[in-house]
């Protein structure tokens, strides 16, 4: 605080000022202008806040160029975007053998095959970035980097500059689009490198990014300065089918002129994939390229379309990782973040060092149980050993998750290291910090007025896929919380109210001019519409991700609807909290009293004297698929605070939000609550439930006056019954398929 400061001279303080201005433009060009960051978010901060401190201290000596007046450029925005004719997916992961077993079984069993043979491809999984290529008539007019999977970068021009794209194709779908890996040779990384740093440019960390860096260039000359290359391993939309198994439509694609990987097998049983993966595992070092595992997919491309996908990933695939890669290196010092929800996250400061192709200077140590050496439910790990600052440890990486602290050799242990003392208050705003019962986490009991967990909101409020406004990143909110002017979600949509359409401050800042701050503003108007499931993930709730936002959106359908719902289920959650303590409080009673405990009359004791309607509610909540009572609870918990709950209402009050789309709005069933009931016999029930819902259909597992239709084999009992009487059509498995066959099939998006 300005008090603080109050002890500094003068002259000291104008000295401060002056470096703090150099310092913050130093780290701002590093950020902003070469993608390089030199100091972290946190030490970024912290020079901002003394820099604010002293100049309320001294306003007089409030510099011309004062950090407090800038923030950072606003991102590029230049590549125009592009939606994807047909999603671009990502891949399910498997670690072990027993994972890929898994997955094989998985599929076996979703398809109704027991005996019958199954072949799958296997190939390598190539460490670079996915491209999508749109041939029409033959010729490539569009190249689009995956982005959200949905919409992603138009990086045509740059596409066009690799060799191995083909500019025009003979023979191929008149609508073709080849989707694959771009990526960087060793020898061609090293060699970039090297004349990089001669030139004094900037050197890549692995050749990954150098792909990455190189192919979103805004100068398509530099792109093409740059040896990329591409290997194609699957499709997006074709207007005629290109074979009918994967090995086959890899190999037309081959004869098209486009690389397709040599080491694509194709496999009759898990043993042979898995051998297949031996032997990609043992040529890794010797094939001039990163590859970070091998991808088994289904080779009938019929099958891949019974398959189906689930939100992100097809059913039809899976990547088999490579083991996470290790390096031992120095504990310098564990600092503790708090996010969104208030948890307070150990970070560890390492002494910088290569793990994999990547230098790691930060990962995570979990919560403070693993640090002292036990795990959640007080057993130990690393035969108890703690982790202590000063320590030698073990950094691992798998994939591109984030870096994990695996071990520690205490026999390095520095004389007078101290155990770690996790900290019992918020480190950013003072608040008690507390663990609840059965959870792993201690966190900030401050909430909105702690400043950590405001700004982490505000990031995931405008993350990608939230509200993803343009030139509003997680840099700029952060700029704009630390002034003062967004401390809510609701502030951004009325920023421009408050500050006028010029918007004087933002206009004079560097890196904004009067078209950026308009541009700005034009983007946040552009998300005054949002859709309903985008609306409740951007709140960030805990426990409520993607996909059970996605969830909810589609059962209540409307926001108004789904606030009615969460607040009549509210007595409800009381309930269910309560039951589940005083059945933790019964166990340990019945323990000491060397009895069995009472659960269930526990747990009814707790829910006697509900309303009908609350428990109604509750049901209709906890029975959505995908939404059990830690959502529930987690949603009514929020909706009942009351900041933010005000902070929520004001922000929906001054938006449109939009409905959910129904997933294929031109079947006969979109938008319909279906029932299965009794035995299938052309498919899974999976299966049918699977494809129900790529048809836009709701599945439900009881009937009510909401059911639609109840799809009924052999041996349907009492829902049958049930339906009978509430007057639901009930139509056997054989009609189920008549109504859905003219129905476009839950096609495959991809590969
Ligand atoms: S198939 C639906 N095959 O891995 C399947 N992906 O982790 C689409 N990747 O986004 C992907 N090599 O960028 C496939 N041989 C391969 C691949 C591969 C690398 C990448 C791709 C994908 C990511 C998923």
């Amino acid at each position: 605080m300005a008090e603080d400061r109050a002890g500094m001279s003068e002259e000291a303080a104008r000295a401060r000022l002056a470096e703090l201005a150099e310092m913050l433009a130093a780290a701002n060009a590093a950020y902003h202008r070469d993608d390089a960051p030199e100091i972290t978010d946190a030490e970024y901060d912290a020079l901002k806040r003394e820099n604010a401190e002293i100049e309320a201290a001294f306003p007089h000596l409030k510099r011309a160029d004062s950090p407090s007046d800038q923030v950072g450029a606003a991102p590029s925005g230049a590549f125009s975007k592009i939606s994807h004719a047909e999603r671009m997916l990502s891949l399910g992961n498997a670690f072990t053998d027993a994972d890929v077993a898994e997955f094989t079984r998985s599929v076996r069993k979703f398809l109704g095959l027991t005996d019958a043979p199954l072949a799958f491809t296997a190939e390598p999984k190539i460490d670079g970035l996915s491209l999508s290529l749109r041939y029409e008539g033959g010729k490539l007019v569009q190249a689009a980097t995956r982005g959200d999977g949905t919409v992603g970068e138009n990086v045509t021009a740059n596409a066009r500059t690799i060799d191995d794209i083909p500019e025009t194709l003979t023979g191929a779908p008149d609508i073709l689009e080849v989707r694959g890996e771009v990526y960087m040779s060793h020898a061609d990384f090293a060699a970039l490198n090297a004349r990089q740093a001669e030139a004094g440019g900037k050197t890549f960390a692995n050749p990954r990014n150098a792909a990455a860096g190189s192919l979103r260039q805004l100068d398509a000359e530099i792109t093409r300065a740059r040896p990329l290359r591409f290997f194609a391993y699957a499709w997006g939309q074709v207007s005629a089918p290109l074979a009918d198994t994967q090995m086959r439509a890899i190999e037309r694609l081959g004869a098209l002129g486009f690389q397709v990987n040599p080491l694509t097998k194709l496999c009759n049983s898990t043993d042979e994939m898995l051998a297949h993966y031996t032997d990609i595992e043992q040529k890794r070092a010797g094939l001039g390229y990163d590859i970070d595992g091998v991808v088994y997919k289904v080779d009938d491309l019929a099958l891949q379309g019974r398959l189906g996908l689930r939100s992100t990933t097809p059913r039809w695939a899976i990547a088999h990782k490579f083991p996470a890669e290790l390096a031992w290196t120095r504990l310098e010092a564990i600092d503790i973040q708090v996010g969104r929800t208030g948890a307070l996250s150990p970070v560890a400061r390492l002494t910088p060092v290569t793990v994999g192709g990547v230098v790691v200077s930060n990962a995570t140590l979990h919560n403070e149980d693993y640090i002292a050496g036990r795990d959640s439910a007080g057993a130990q790990i690393r035969d108890g050993k703690d982790i202590r600052e000063g320590d030698w440890v073990q950094v691992y990486r798998a994939g591109d998750v984030i870096p994990k602290i695996a071990d520690v050799d205490i026999s390095k242990r520095p004389e007078g290291a101290a155990p770690f003392a996790f900290p019992e208050t918020c480190p950013e705003c003072g608040s008690d910090a507390v663990r609840e019962e059965g959870d792993a986490v201690r966190r900030c009991s401050g909430g909105l007025i702690c400043p950590a967990q405001a700004v982490e909101k505000l990031k995931h409020f405008v993350s990608r896929a939230a509200f993803d406004i343009e030139g509003l990143g997680a840099k700029q909110v952060e700029q704009f919380y630390l002034d003062g002017w967004i401390r809510e979600p609701g502030d951004i949509f009325t920023l421009k109210d408050r500050y006028g359409s010029g918007m004087q401050q933002l206009k004079n800042r560097e890196g904004w001019g009067e078209k950026s701050a308009e541009n700005l503003f034009a983007a946040i108007e552009d998300k005054r519409q949002i859709p309903l499931h985008r609306l409740i993930f951007a709140l960030g709730l805990r426990h409520v991700g993607e996909v059970a936002s996605t969830d909810l959106a589609r059962h209540y359908g409307d926001w108004d609807a789904m606030v009615a719902a969460i607040d009549r289920a509210a007595p409800a959650a009381e309930c269910h909290r309560k039951a589940e303590e005083a059945i933790v409080e019964e166990r340990k009673r019945a323990a000491n009293e060397g009895r069995r405990a009472d659960i269930s009359g526990t747990r009814n004791a707790a829910w006697e004297g509900l309303d009908a309607d609350a428990r109604a509610a509750w049901e209709d909540l906890t029975g959505i698929d995908g939404i059990g009572a830690t959502v529930a609870v987690a949603l009514v918990t929020s909706f009942q605070q009351k900041t933010e709950r005000a902070s929520i209402d004001r922000l929906a009050g001054m938006l449109t939000v939009l409905p959910p789309e129904a997933r294929a709005s031109d079947s006969p069933v979109a938008g319909k609550t279906v029932v299965f009931t009794g035995t299938l016999e052309k498919m899974t029930r999976q299966e049918a439930k699977a494809r129900a819902e790529a048809l836009g259909a709701k599945v439900s597992g009881s009937v009510s006056a909401k059911t639609d239709i109840l799809i009924a084999g052999p041996g349907a009992g009492s829902k049958a019954t049930k339906a009978a009487e509430l007057g639901v059509e009930t139509i056997d498995e054989d009609a189920w398929l008549a109504l859905i066959n003219d129905a476009p099939a839950a096609a495959p998006s991809d590969g």
